[in-house]
């Protein structure tokens, strides 16, 4: 029986190599990346997936030439203004998880608008990281704790991170061919089963998402038991 993964992560990356492959300038490729994403939002729906967290602008990202990074901000502003009435018709919840300081004006009231306007929905969550780094998170909620004087142990710290809101993905999946995890998710990966599709952002389509999800199908998850004890466990579905 094929299970769907109940909270997908994603690191989109290979847009700008999509682009140069092209001739073209890296933005296209981020501009296709925004494409990309779209029909991944509906392919994981449809799989009946409940999470989908997308890393879409890392902490580092500011280090890239200005040009890039302002292009990368207005392709995000407007991308919010055009998406959301669709997302909104289709079920998808979003949320923004990242620091908000140091986005402009326009970015943060497109922010403000996708969140309110998407919140009654429950179909699917999109969580999208936008100036986010897994570093960032471990630290912003190490300072929530520290500041109420509260004891710092794993619950305490997982409730107090900007992704509290959802269960810790079960699968990450990383395109572009880069085995890394560049500061996404640290805390939150911990078990995660991982996939590293050799396909750019822009090129990852519905089947390449069925391919990740088989792999995570065909893995057994141990969280530090033996195989036997494994075996042994009643099946729980987090769906039902
Ligand atoms: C990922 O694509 C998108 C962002 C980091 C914003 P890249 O822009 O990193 O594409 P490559 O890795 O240079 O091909
Ligand atoms: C990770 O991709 C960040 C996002 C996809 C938003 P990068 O392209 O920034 O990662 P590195 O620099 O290759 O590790
Ligand atoms: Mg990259």
């Amino acid at each position: 029986m094929s299970q769907i993964p109940h909270h997908i992560a994603i690191v989109m990356d290979g847009n700008g190599r999509w682009a140069s492959k092209r001739f073209l300038p890296r933005i296209a490729g981020h501009k296709q990346g925004v494409d990309s994403l779209r029909r991944c939002v509906r392919t994981a729906g449809q799989r009946g997936v409940k999470v989908l967290t997308v890393f879409a602008f890392s902490s580092e990202n500011w280090n890239r030439p200005i040009d890039e990074v302002s292009g990368l901000m207005d392709l995000f502003a407007m991308a919010l203004g055009r998406e959301v009435p669709q997302l909104k018709a289709d079920g998808v919840r979003i949320f923004f998880v990242g620091e908000r300081a140091g986005l402009s004006a326009k970015v943060t009231a497109g922010i403000e608008q996708a969140e309110s306007a998407t919140a009654s929905n429950s179909r699917l969550i999109l969580n999208v990281c936008f100036n986010y780094g897994g570093r960032w998170d471990i630290v912003q909620a190490a300072a929530k704790l520290a500041a109420k004087g509260q004891v710092v142990t794993e619950q305490a710290l997982s409730a107090a991170m900007a992704l509290a809101h959802v269960p810790d993905p079960d699968l990450v999946v990383r395109t572009g061919g880069e085995q890394r995890i560049s500061n996404f998710m640290l805390w939150q990966s911990a078990y995660s089963e991982f996939y590293f599709s050799d396909k750019l952002w822009p090129e990852f389509d519905e089947a390449e998402l069925d391919r990740a999800i088989a792999s995570f199908n065909q893995r057994e998850r141990r969280f530090g038991k033996t195989s036997d004890q494994i075996a042994a466990q009643v099946p729980v579905d987090r769906n039902s």
